[in-house]
C-alpha cells in the first residue's frame, strides 16, 4: 500500500459525469484520469482545444473511458452555458463539477495593473461562479443531485503577499462553497473544497516560480513531512470527495499540504533549526536546577 496507489473502490465513479475545468494539463488531469478510472464519464474543458483534444485521446486510450473536450473559457457564460448543453448531449447529465480552472502570476501589488488584478479574479473567483451557477441552476431545475468540488489554496484564509488578487479570489471560493453547501443542501447539492498545498506540475511551478526562483525557493524545503505532494494523493481526495462515500460531507475544505501551512503559522515552529546537542545542553542545565 502507497500513496502513489489509487485508493477508491474499482466502479466508485460509475455512471456519474464530471466536469474538470482546467482539466487538459496538471492536476485538473490528473484529478480527471482518476475519475476516469474508476468509471466516470469525464468532460473537460479549457481555452486550449488542441491540448484538451490531445488529452482526451490519451486519457481514453489509458482507460478505455469516454472523455469529452470542450473548449471553454469560465469568464464567458455563453461558452459555459454551451458546454453543459454539449456535455448534457452527449453523456444525457452531469453529476459533478470540480473547479479547477485558475489563473495566477507572482508580482508585488503595487506593480500590477488593474487589469492584471481583474484578469486573475475574473478567472478564479467569477469564473468558478459562472460554472456554478449554471450547473447549480440546470440541476436545481432537473431536480437532480450535484456535487461541487472547488480547489482552493490554504492562502485563502491566511492571505499571502505576492499573490494578492488570487488569495482574495480564493478566499471568494472559499466563502461561495461553505455558504452554497447550506443553501443549497436541500436540492441535494454538495459543495466541498480542496486546499493543495506544493504539488509539482510543469505549469504553474514553471509560472510562478519562474527559472532559478524554484531552486532557491524550494517548496519542499517548507513542508514538514519533507515532500512535495504526489498527484495520486490529491487525486484520492478528489475522487473520494466526489463519490457518495463522501455523501456527509459538506462545507468542508480539507487542506492537502503535508503540514506546509501550519509550519509558518505556529509561533515557535522555527526552532526546528536548533541542534539537538542544544536541546541536550537546555536539558542538561534544567536537571542541575532541579
Ligand atoms: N505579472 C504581472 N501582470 C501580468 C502577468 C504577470 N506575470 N501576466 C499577465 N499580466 C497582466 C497583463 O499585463 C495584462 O494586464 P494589462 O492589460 O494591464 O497589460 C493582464 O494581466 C491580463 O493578461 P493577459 O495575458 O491578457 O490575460 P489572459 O487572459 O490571456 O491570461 C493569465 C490569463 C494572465 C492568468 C495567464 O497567466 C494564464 O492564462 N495563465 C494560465 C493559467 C494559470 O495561470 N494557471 C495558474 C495555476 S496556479
Amino acid at each position: 500500500m502507497s500513496y502513489t496507489e489509487g485508493m477508491l473502490k474499482e466502479g466508485a465513479l460509475k455512471g456519474k459525469t464530471i466536469v474538470v475545468t482546467g482539466g487538459g494539463t496538471g492536476l485538473g488531469k490528473s484529478m480527471g484520469l482518476y475519475f476516469l478510472k474508476l468509471g466516470a464519464n469525464l468532460v473537460i474543458t479549457s481555452r486550449k482545444l488542441d491540448v484538451l483534444q490531445e488529452t482526451a485521446k490519451e486519457m481514453e486510450r489509458e482507460t478505455g473511458g469516454k472523455v469529452l473536450a470542450v473548449a471553454c473559457d469560465v469568464r464567458d457564460i455563453e461558452q459555459v452555458e454551451t458546454m453543459f448543453d454539449e456535455a448534457d448531449a452527449l453523456f444525457g447529465k452531469v453529476d459533478g463539477v470540480l473547479n479547477n480552472a485558475a489563473g495566477n502570476f507572482i508580482s508585488p501589488t503595487e506593480r500590477l495593473s488593474t487589469n492584471a488584478f481583474n484578469t486573475v479574479i475574473d478567472i478564479v473567483l467569477k469564473g468558478t461562479a459562472n460554472v456554478t451557477m449554471v450547473a447549480g441552476k440546470r440541476w436545481i431545475a432537473a431536480k437532480q443531485p450535484g456535487t461541487f468540488l472547488n480547489i482552493v489554496t490554504t492562502y485563502a484564509w491566511t492571505g499571502s503577499g505576492y499573490v494578492v488578487p488570487s488569495a482574495a479570489a480564493k478566499a471568494g471560493v472559499l466563502a461561495m462553497t461553505r455558504s452554497l453547501a447550506v443553501e443549497w443542501a436541500k436540492y441535494k447539492i454538495r459543495s466541498n473544497a480542496i486546499a493543495p498545498g506544493p504539488f509539482p506540475t510543469e505549469g504553474a511551478w514553471s509560472r510562478l516560480l519562474p527559472g532559478d526562483l524554484v531552486k532557491k525557493f524550494d517548496p519542499a524545503k517548507k513542508v514538514p513531512v519533507g515532500r512535495v505532494g504526489e498527484h495520486q494523493e490529491l487525486a484520492n481526495l478528489a475522487a473520494y470527495l466526489m463519490s457518495d462515500y463522501s455523501a456527509y460531507v459538506n462545507g468542508e475544505v480539507v487542506t492537502i499540504d503535508g503540514g506546509e501551512w501550519l509550519q509558518g503559522a505556529g509561533e515557535f515552529n522555527n526552532l526546528e533549526a536548533i541542534p539537538q546537542e542544544m536541546w541536550d545542553m537546555l536539558e542538561a542545565s534544567r536537571e542541575k536546577k532541579q
